[in-house]
């Protein structure tokens, strides 16, 4: 989930499993055995990262998995968690550094338990990955050719979901998705969690020129299945061998597909530059980068360019007031949901005072610049 609430979130159950009750779940349905168990961090969802100790018959597989428990919510939808796990399998079955989906000793890739933790009876269904090497994009230093290759990373993941099928596909239709671009307007709902200040007149004012700019241009934009949540925590990175244009780093793994849904290639691309802005040094030239990776796959068309800008700002738009949100429902979450949104606000408003015209001359001649540089 990328960092924040969805819109369930005063009726959904964060999962409270012990490490205990975790690792006895790992052996008793997937039939592993776990030597060690760790929580990982997560939002709506509870993930462990465990550890198994080798027998005969798991000796040439996998030491390190993560279990994912979902929420209440989440959990009443087992069709959408299926489309996800398939497209997982789907991606890594097609080059991408994406985890292994276990099977269950029944062989389904998920499975629905039942634990009453002194609240009544709750209903979680769990799934297994496999561990991914590297370190994420947010603790790591980026460079030109590393973003460059994140942005190729966005548009060949949605390029190749051109040919995924699968009867329940339809669960990706996730109309009033808070997270999906598309309904940028229902963030008004939360608008009020932010009091009256200039960072609330900033959303506001987005808001309305997503209305009357993006809205009406949407059936203009090429659709795809987004990822929908390529965060800076999302990507795993490790030092590269050999990495095209000698990034320095490669991507080593490719989370979180709790944000699937169907949208456009523009907005994929949007939402990777939000978030590779915000550790950035220099936070508008990382678009051009991204872009010129994107592009390098799925060049946009003169009407999706001309939306980016809006869409990159409503992106800090959804993070923030989602954020915002959180805090009030969890406000033991606040000092770290603030640290994220004072950057993330520094940025939307450096992006609004430079205007459209020239945050666009700044993306549009790194990316062209940077294509012609690499094609020497
Ligand atoms: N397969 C994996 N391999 C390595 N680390 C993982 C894996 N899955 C999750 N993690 C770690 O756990 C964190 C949270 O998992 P994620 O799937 O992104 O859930 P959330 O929806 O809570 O963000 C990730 O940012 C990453 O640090
Ligand atoms: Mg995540």
């Amino acid at each position: 989930m990328a960092s924040g609430a969805n819109q369930q979130t005063q009726s959904l159950t964060k999962p409270a499993f012990t490490e205990a009750q975790a690792s006895a779940l790992v052996e008793s349905v997937f039939g592993l055995k776990v030597s060690k168990i760790q929580p990982l961090p997560s939002y709506d969802d509870q993930n462990f990262h465990v550890y198994i100790s080798r027998t005969n018959n798991t000796a040439d597989g996998p030491a390190e998995y993560v279990l994912k428990i979902c929420n209440t919510e989440t959990s009443k939808n087992p069709d959408l968690i299926e489309v996800q796990n398939c497209i997982i399998m789907f991606l890594k079955a097609a080059g991408f550094p994406t985890a292994c989906v276990c099977r269950t000793k029944e062989g389904n890739t998920t499975s629905l338990v039942s634990i009453d933790n002194g609240s009544g009876t709750k209903s979680h269904l769990l799934r297994l990955l496999t561990f991914l090497p590297g370190s994420p994009v947010a603790q790591t230093p980026t460079s030109p050719p590393l973003l460059y290759e994140i942005g190729r990373l966005a548009a060949t993941l949605d390029k190749t979901l051109e040919t995924f099928h699968h009867p329940k596909l339809r669960s990706l239709h996730r109309d009033d998705f808070i997270w999906n671009l598309k309904n940028v307007p229902l963030l008004e709902k939360y608008t009020d969690a932010m009091g009256q200040n200039q960072n609330r007149e900033i959303v506001e004012q987005v808001i309305q020129l997503f209305k009357k700019e993006v809205v009406t241009k949407l059936s203009h934009f090429r659709e795809c299945i987004n990822h929908g949540d390529l965060n800076d925590h999302n990507i795993l990175v490790q030092p590269s061998k050999s990495a095209p244009g000698d990034a320095g780093y490669q991507v080593s793994g490719v989370l979180d597909f709790g944000d699937m849904s169907y949208g456009y290639y523009v907005f994929e691309v949007a939402i990777t530059i939000m978030y590779m802005m915000i550790e950035s040094r220099s936070p508008i030239q990382v678009g051009g980068y991204i872009l010129a990776g994107f592009e390098s796959v799925v060049p946009l068309t003169a009407v999706e360019r001309s939306a980016l800008f809006l869409l990159v700002c409503s992106r800090f738009c959804q993070s923030l007031v989602m954020a915002a949100h959180s805090c009030q429902l969890y406000p033991e979450n606040k000092e770290y949901l603030m640290i994220t949104a004072k950057t993330g606000w520094k940025h939307l408003q450096q992006m609004f005072d430079m205007g459209q015209k020239a945050v666009e001359e700044v993306w549009f001649e790194t990316a062209s610049s940077y294509e012609a540089g690499s094609s020497i």
